[in-house]
């Protein structure tokens, strides 16, 4: 199977920042506790902004820097937990906005915090199929809207966002992915009941399980690619916990270098966090054609996903 090619990214984030101390004068915590037990500084929220918002514009910021005329896109995926509407999905408000033609397929995929790569690793096998070469894939979330603003374990670990990625399938590219779900509901889950539509998290298995199926995921996919860790420029993990980052750091045996780590400025942003730290990497000069970065995510129902992409 052909690799998975970043063509271009972009990014979005809504204009409120919120910081550590910010979160203290609402609920009982301070900066301390937060930043060294997560690596969080400081999050962007929405105020009036839709998840929408956030999605349209990481995805036209993506497609202008990609150069392809729109309509050689052959889907729309948007990654998200938590849509403006049950339906139409986001992607199909994407598709509307940026006057796609009927043969561009949209659709949302809720992987939770792995969503954006699912939505990599299931684009790359349906681009197989498809005439056309590109495909567009959103990673969007407006978590403010899924928080209980009075429970302290959750609400200071997440942030809004957007990140976004024109991608093609290339056979120079190396293909290497590895997914799975555990299936698990107690661990981390927001429900629709409008009593209780909120995140709830059971924090310490969370992490371990994180720690264990992201390392793990790293192993197989560097496995399956053939090639070793000090290959690899960057290596780009769900930022839900810098402790999570540099305990797999440590089960791989990698460096700080390699390991990016943006969550200090963001939160937790579930689906938006890789792609946009893949929009950092590019647009910091990071990382150059050709360069290949191990990405790796884990979320809500314990999905998890590794997978090469190439620059
Ligand atoms: N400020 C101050 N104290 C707090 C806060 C807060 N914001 N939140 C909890 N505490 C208190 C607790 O009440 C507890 O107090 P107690 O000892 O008196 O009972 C104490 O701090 C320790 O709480 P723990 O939950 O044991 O703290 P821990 O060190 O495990 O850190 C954390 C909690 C940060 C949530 C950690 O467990 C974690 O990061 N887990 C993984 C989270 C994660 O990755 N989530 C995202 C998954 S991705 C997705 O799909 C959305």
């Amino acid at each position: 199977m052909k690799g998975i090619q970043i063509v271009a990214t972009g990014s979005a984030v809504p204009k409120k920042v919120m910081t550590n101390d910010d979160w203290a004068k609402l609920v009982e915590t301070n900066d301390e506790w937060i930043r060294t037990r997560t690596g969080i500084r400081e999050r962007h929220m929405c105020e009036n902004e839709r998840n929408i918002d956030l999605g349209l514009q990481a995805a036209r910021q993506a497609l202008e820097r990609s150069g392809i005329d729109k309509n050689e896109l052959a889907m729309v995926i948007v990654a998200t937990f938590s849509p403006d509407y049950a339906t139409p999905s986001q992607a199909c408000m994407i598709h509307e906005a940026l006057e796609l033609s009927a043969s561009v397929a949209a659709f949302d995929m809720n992987a939770a915090c792995s969503g954006f790569l699912f939505a990599l690793k299931s684009a790359a096998a349906l681009l197989e199929q498809e005439d056309k070469k590109y495909a567009l894939i959103v990673g969007s979330e407006k978590i403010s809207s899924k928080l209980d603003f009075t429970d302290r374990s959750t609400c200071v670990l997440f942030g809004d966002g957007a990140g976004a990625a024109v991608v093609t399938t290339d056979e120079n590219a190396v293909f290497a992915a590895d997914w799975g779900s555990l299936g698990n509901k107690e661990g981390l889950y927001c429900s629709y009941d409008k009593e209780d539509a909120y995140v709830h998290m059971d924090g310490q298995s969370v992490f371990k399980s994180a720690v264990r199926t992201m390392s793990e995921c790293a192993e197989h996919v560097l496995a399956q690619a053939e090639i070793s860790l000090e290959e690899i420029p960057y290596v780009v993990c769900h930022q839900a916990n810098e402790r999570i980052i540099k305990s797999v750091m440590k089960q791989l045996g990698g460096s700080e270098e390699q390991f990016f780590v943006n969550i200090g400025k963001y939160g937790n942003t579930s689906a938006a966090s890789i792609p946009i730290a893949l929009n950092e990497l590019k647009e910091s000069g990071a990382v150059k054609a050709g360069d290949r970065v191990l990405c790796v995510a884990f979320g809500a129902g314990f999905t998890h996903c590794g997978l090469l992409v190439t620059f």
